[in-house]
């Protein structure tokens, strides 16, 4: 299962950056992560070009949701909101209506902060677009505080708890990702009752 992973800060020594890219050595067997480093290549969301042409880094990333099997967030949170370019960056995934490169894909949301609560309000307003956009989400909500002290050397996890915590998300993305193929392969067999 491919997993594409967007973490939503755009400085050089992001927490959030650095703990998406810790994300692959996490995962179980099966699981390849990508992850997404061009957020800051996407201009303001502006209907306009949908019809004169998306800008390449939009078509990029519309590119690579498509060929992944499933989406994980890493977002901070800022005045206790998701970052506007990460917002930004759903905002142009969802569109065209009725062509959202967001619909149907499975998806697990983590967010993280130096501060206690975790970036739990960011958390929760993503996940509230994704009932939105017709994103399936992973239920369990993984909010970690005080991760300034919970990332080792380069982009590595130090706090086991963290580790474990990230790692089950990430095998329940994968059922939610086998769940959702199952039910598109139903659908789509004209022998299904
Ligand atoms: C404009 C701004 C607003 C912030 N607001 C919040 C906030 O509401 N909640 C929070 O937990 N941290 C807040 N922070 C602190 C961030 O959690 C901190 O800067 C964090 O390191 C950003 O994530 P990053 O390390 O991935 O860049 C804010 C930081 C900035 C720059």
């Amino acid at each position: 299962m491919k997993v594409l992973a967007i973490h939503g800060s755009l400085r050089r020594d992001s927490f959030t950056g650095r703990l998406a890219r810790a994300a692959g050595a996490v995962a179980g067997d099966g699981i390849e992560i990508e992850n997404y480093e061009n957020l800051g290549e996407i201009p303001g969301f502006n209907e306009d070009l949908e019809t004169e042409g998306l800008p390449p880094a939009v078509e990029d990333l519309r590119a690579r949701l498509a060929g992944s099997d499933a989406l994980l967030i890493v977002t901070p949170e800022y005045n206790a909101s998701a970052p506007g370019a990460l917002k930004n960056a759903i905002d142009w995934a969802s569109r065209p209506h009725g062509n959202s490169a967001l619909a149907g894909l499975p998806t697990a949301i983590v967010s993280a902060s130096p501060m206690p609560f975790g970036a739990i309000w960011a958390n929760e307003q993503i996940r509230k677009a994704f009932t939105i956009t017709g994103t399936p989400t992973v239920e369990r909500e993984l909010a970690i505080g005080k991760i300034d002290g919970k990332l080792g050397e380069g982009d590595t996890i130090s706090d086991p708890e963290v580790e474990e915590q990230l790692g089950m998300l990430l095998t329940e993305l994968g059922d939610l990702a086998e769940t959702v193929r199952e039910a598109e392969a139903g659908a789509l067999d004209p022998t299904a009752a």
